[in-house]
Order: structure tokens, then C-alpha cells, then sequence
């Protein structure tokens, strides 16, 4: 995570830096700085909170200088506070780094610069990064050349991730350097910048992506690249013809508001672009015949667009699948091997512990596919095909039509499968567009009353069973991502077997009920609850003759379908609950869009 931005040109660095930095918050926003050179000096301003704050500070003391580095910062290493923002400086206070990315072994580094002396002062993993640039310049003049070098000795010292932006003091360049961590080059008329991701780089920027293992010198005129061996490395240039930052709220409240209205057309622009580019055609047919399990690896809201895949490939086609939160699958027994067919689904497609386990994968010779929201992004170009999920921008941290757009890509692959392997299915892409409009009703009203009753609640649970239960799981992450509520999903029938005993007449639990077929259960579940005292808010496609609390009816077009709209309502529940509260619900608490640290 984090955001780090450089910039060095014929111009003032300040708001080119600062604009930058703001595009790239939703990679963090706990705390940020700048460090930049002026008048052979080299000075750092840093403030906790986001970029505004850090834009106040500076317009106190606007500086002239064209030479700057950046930073906002999402916390691994040491609570929030100005020691820890970066830059991280040296002792000597010559060298200044920002970093994203984990160095894992930071307490061995730290304690051999203890030993020879240096005195670290704040608790980051990052500081140690300067200082032993600073021990390898030991009795050497600071000269590109020698800061080249004393880089190149440093970091094989380094494990983890890392994308470093370097300033050192009277050098008038930016010294780079990367590790799994995402960095791109950016240059313009006026000079060069580099940033986390291409949408921190202005519109017209020629824009270069840096492969792992590289480090560089970027000057106000251009840039130089080398790997590990200090040879040169060249970059091809992207084909860029949009960063794809939206950054208009159109009259909503929050871009969360924002784009739940936009989950319609998140769910028909990704089924017209598969579609009418043929792309699942383009998945090897092989690949699918002969693969004995399918594996799907992903994290938080990914994860459950990948359990309804896993759901609906095991339904219809009866494929044996794996669903896993990458986070557990990379440290497992994972029998990946060359028949093993592997899909990677995310938004950013940066996502450290996806990319880990897509890294396995290709290892074991595993057939990779992704399903990512990115064009440029790492997993996009690591996997041997790539499904584009046609959602848009999405700025806000809480996932919500990027959801809506992988779940349509799981409809889509599951029916392309299917063909494929000569099974049956009850739906087609047509039913899709129907759904689409179905996801065009808005919710508010009809929710407003059950905000009243449980926004102050400390606790709540979501149930539902089948295909409901993976929808609890995603409304559940909802909740508490941006409500701050404790949410939690379970499946229905396993109340009975230990957490019912904490109900009682304080209790409320959403029910989801919109598989037919289970509807007689899910009513006996309830009446269970009822009987304990709970109070019921059911969210419902079926026709029910029960009285509850709360009741919600929803139109689905087919029972399968139920997670889309579903979702939606369960995502409009915890928009209102934040704004009810007057929380931030683009920034919810100690959360970053795009977790690039595992
Ligand atoms: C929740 C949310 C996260 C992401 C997760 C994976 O609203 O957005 O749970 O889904 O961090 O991110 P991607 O999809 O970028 O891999």
C-alpha cells in the first residue's frame, strides 16, 4: 500500500507533487510528506491525516523547488504519526526515501546499524533503507555514481517489496528502485515524474512501467534503467490513451453513492466488452478440458465474486473447485500442478497475496487466468489470459460496482465453460441485461427504517443459505468496512450449533432468503431466532407468509441471480449506516484501496 510520487523538471514541484499525491490516496491516507531540495539543501514537511492536510502545511511555505519526492501513507510499521510519515531521512539527514512496500527483515537491518552506531528514530521498516545507503557512502563523495553503486549494495540487503523514490542532497536527480511493489515513469514537457500508478500521472504523460529488480536515475529531461547487475534495462513505453482517473462526484454524496448507481452499467459494458470481443473464446479450449481442479484464488470482496464463480462452475458444470483467500492458499499444501487451471480475480490486480499465489501457480505450470478491473495492472500482465472486467474507475475503498462487474464475468465464464465441456445451463447472457435492470432500483427509502434501528448497534449478523450465504459474507464486509458495525455472516443452518446462544431480544439479523427451493428452512431458521427474541430484517425474492421486523423485497429475474441485486441492497444498507453516523465512507478507518503488502 502506500502512494510515493517524484518529480523533477523545469517546473515548481509542489502542486505537480501534490496533485499526484492526491490521486494516489486511495493507496493509503494515515499520513503523507514531501521531501524536496532547494538552495543545496534538502528539507522534509510531513503531517498525519491526507493530502489536504499536507497541501495546508505546504501552502504556509510554498517552495520553489523542482525536485521532489512524496508520500502517502497507509500504516504497516508504527502507529500514525509524523516521526513515522515518510520521507524517511538518514542520520546524517543527506538521504530521504519514500517507500512502499514491506522490508520484512527491517529488525535484523536495524540492529546492525544499532551496532555500528546509527540511531534510528522512528519505528518504520522504511528508515533503515537510507541509513544503509548512508553506511555504503561511508568516506566517498556523494556522486551519482557512488549512490548508484551504495543502492545496488543495499538492496539484495532488503527483503520484502519495495518501490523507493531517492533523494539525496545536492544531487539534482531521483534515484529508483523496485520490488513487487508497483512504479511507473512519467514524462512530460515540463519533466519527469514518477508515481504508484499510472493515474497519479498527468493525462498526457508518456508513460513507462518499471519491471521488478530495477533501479534507475530519472533526471528533468529523461531516465535511466538498470537490473541488479547495474546493466542497462530499457522500458517500453505503454499505450496509454486514458489513466482512467474519474474524479467527479456528480452531485452524490460519496463516490461510494456514486457507484453503486453505476452498477448497471458496470454489469452491461463488462458483458458487452466479453461478448463483443469474443474474449472467452480466446481461453484455451484445452486448458479447461484438461484440467482436474480448478483453483480460485482472491481477497476480501474479490474473493466472494470468486466463491459465486466457484459456486455456479461446480452447479453447472460440475467441476471440482477450490476457493481460496489467497492469503491462506500461498502458505498451504497447494497440489497446484500442470492440470490445474487457476483463476486470480481482482479490482486493482495488484493485490500482494493474489499475486503470490498467481506467482505459484505459474511456477507449478498451472493454466493462470485473471479476471481484473486493470488493464496495466501486474496480475493483468502476469497470467496467461486476462478477462477484463469493464466496471470503470472505482475511487471509492469499499468495493461495490466493481463487485457487480466480476460477478457478471463469473456468469459469463461459467456459461462459456459449461458450452465448452457440453453441460446444461438455465441461463444465458441475455438474462444478464435483464438483471441489469433490475439493479437500476434504489433502496433507500425502503432501508431507511431498518438505519433507525440498528445504527447503533455494536453488533449484527447476516444469514442466509446456498448462494445466500456468499452474499452475507460480502454484505457483512460492507457493513463493517464502512459502518464500523461488527457484522457477521453466517449460514443459516449452522446457527444451532453454537451462536444462537447469544441471541436474545437485544439481537438483529438480516436474513437473506432468495433460493425457492429452501424457503420452508430458512422460515423454520427464523421462527428459531424468533423464538429467542431476535428481531428479523429479511431481505426477500420469495413470497413469505411470516411476520417480521423488517422486510425488504427484492426482484432477482432468477433465483440464481439473487447476488447481484442483493449486494446491492446490502451495500446501499451500509452506505446509509455511514452517512447516518457522518463517517467518510471513501475512507473508512485503517483501510487503503489497493493492498499492495501482504
Ligand atoms: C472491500 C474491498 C476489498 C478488496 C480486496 C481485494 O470493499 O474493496 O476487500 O476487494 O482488498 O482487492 P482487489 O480486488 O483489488 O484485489
Amino acid at each position: 500500500m502506500c502512494g510515493i510520487a517524484g518529480y523533477i523538471g523545469k517546473k515548481p514541484a509542489q502542486n505537480i507533487v501534490l496533485d499526484c499525491l492526491k490521486k494516489l490516496e486511495y493507496r493509503g491516507y494515515d499520513s503523507a510528506g514531501v521531501g524536496y531540495l532547494l538552495n543545496k539543501g534538502l528539507y522534509t514537511v510531513k503531517v498525519t491525516g491526507g493530502v489536504d492536510n499536507l497541501k495546508q502545511a505546504l501552502q504556509k511555505n510554498a517552495t520553489p523547488a523542482s525536485v521532489m519526492i512524496g508520500h502517502t501513507r497507509w500504516a504497516t510499521h508504527g502507529k500514525v504519526c509524523t516521526k513515522n510519515a515518510h520521507p524517511q531521512i538518514s542520520e546524517n539527514k543527506k538521504i530521504a526515501v519514500v517507500h512502499n512496500g514491506i522490508i520484512e527483515n527491517f529488525l535484523q537491518l536495524k540492529q546492525t546499524l544499532y551496532l555500528d552506531g546509527i540511531n534510528l528514530v522512528s519505528d518504520t521498516d522504511t528508515e533503515v533503507i537510507p541509513n544503509l545507503i548512508m553506511q555504503k557512502l561511508k568516506g566517498k563523495a556523494y556522486t551519482i555514481k557512488n549512490v548508484l553503486n551504495a543502492l545496488n549494495k543495499v538492496l539484495p540487503m532488503l527483503k520484502g517489496s519495495f518501490a523507493l523514490c531517492i533523494l539525496i542532497d545536492n544531487l539534482n536527480c531521483l534515484f529508483i528502485a523496485t520490488k513487487f511493489s508497483p512504479l511507473v515513469i512519467g514524462k512530460t514537457n515540463t519533466g519527469v515524474m514518477v508515481a504508484s500508478d499510472i493515474v497519479g500521472l498527468p493525462q498526457k504523460a508518456q508513460v513507462y512501467k518499471l519491471k521488478d529488480n530495477t533501479l534507475g536515475l530519472v533526471f528533468k529531461d529523461g531516465f535511466k534503467c538498470y537490473n541488479f547487475n547495474l546493466e542497462p534495462v530499457i522500458l517500453q513505453k505503454l499505450d496509454v490513451k486514458n489513466n482512467g482517473l474519474d474524479t467527479d462526484i456528480n452531485g452524490f454524496s460519496s463516490f461510494m453513492e456514486k457507484e453503486i448507481n453505476q452498477s448497471p452499467s458496470a454489469l452491461l459494458n463488462t458483458a458487452q466488452n466479453i461478448l463483443y470481443n469474443n474474449a472467452l473464446s480466446y481461453i484455451p479450449k484445452n486448458a479447461i478440458e484438461s484440467a482436474k481442479t480448478f483453483f480460485i484464488c482472491a481477497c476480501g470482496t474479490a474473493l466472494h465474486a470468486g466463491r459465486v464463480l466457484g459456486y455456479l462452475l461446480q452447479k453447472y458444470c460440475g467441476i471440482f473447485c477450490v476457493v481460496d483467500y489467497a492469503s491462506e492458499f500461498r502458505y498451504k499444501n497447494n497440489f497446484l500442478d500442470k492440470h490445474s487451471f487457476c483463476i486470480f480475480i481482482s479490482q486493482s490486480g495488484e493485490t500482494a497475496d493474489t499475486l503470490g499465489c498467481l506467482e505459484l501457480a505459474k511456477q507449478s505450470g498451472a493454466f493462470c487466468l485473471g479476471i481484473t478491473n486493470v488493464y496495466t495492472s501486474r496480475i493483468s500482465n502476469m497470467v496467461d489470459y486476462c478477462l477484463f472486467t469493464s466496471a470503470g474507475t472505482e475511487n471509492s475503498v469499499a468495493s461495490t460496482k466493481a463487485y457487480i462487474a466480476q460477478l457478471c464475468s463469473a456468469f459469463l465464464l461459467t456459461e462459456w465453460i459449461s458450452k465448452v465441456l457440453g453441460k446444461n445451463i438455465d441461463y444465458s447472457y441475455k438474462d444478464l441485461l435483464d438483471v441489469a435492470l433490475c439493479l437500476k432500483e434504489d433502496y433507500y427509502l425502503k432501508l431507511q427504517p431498518v438505519v433507525n434501528a440498528i445504527k447503533d448497534l455494536q453488533s449484527l449478523y447476516i444469514l442466509g443459505r446456498d448462494i445466500d450465504y456468499i452474499t452475507a459474507q460480502e454484505g457483512a464486509l460492507k457493513i463493517k468496512e464502512v459502518s464500523y458495525i461488527h457484522c457477521e455472516a453466517m449460514p443459516l443452518g449452522e446457527l444451532k450449533h453454537g451462536s444462537l446462544a447469544l441471541f436474545n431480544n437485544t439481537t438483529y439479523a438480516i436474513v437473506l432468503l432468495t433460493q425457492k427451493e429452501l424457503t420452508q428452512k430458512v422460515i423454520s431458521n427464523i421462527i428459531e431466532m424468533q423464538s429467542r427474541g431476535a428481531h428479523i430484517i429479511l431481505i426477500t425474492s420469495q413470497k413469505v407468509d411470516i411476520v417480521v421486523d423488517f422486510c425488504i423485497y427484492i426482484n432477482n429475474k432468477k433465483d440464481v441471480f439473487s447476488p447481484f441485486v442483493a449486494t446491492k441492497v446490502l451495500q446501499q444498507l451500509a452506505l446509509l449506516l455511514a452517512k447516518q453516523k457522518n463517517l467518510n465512507v471513501d475512507k473508512p478507518r485503517n483501510l487503503a484501496k489497493s493492498v499492495t503488502v501482504e
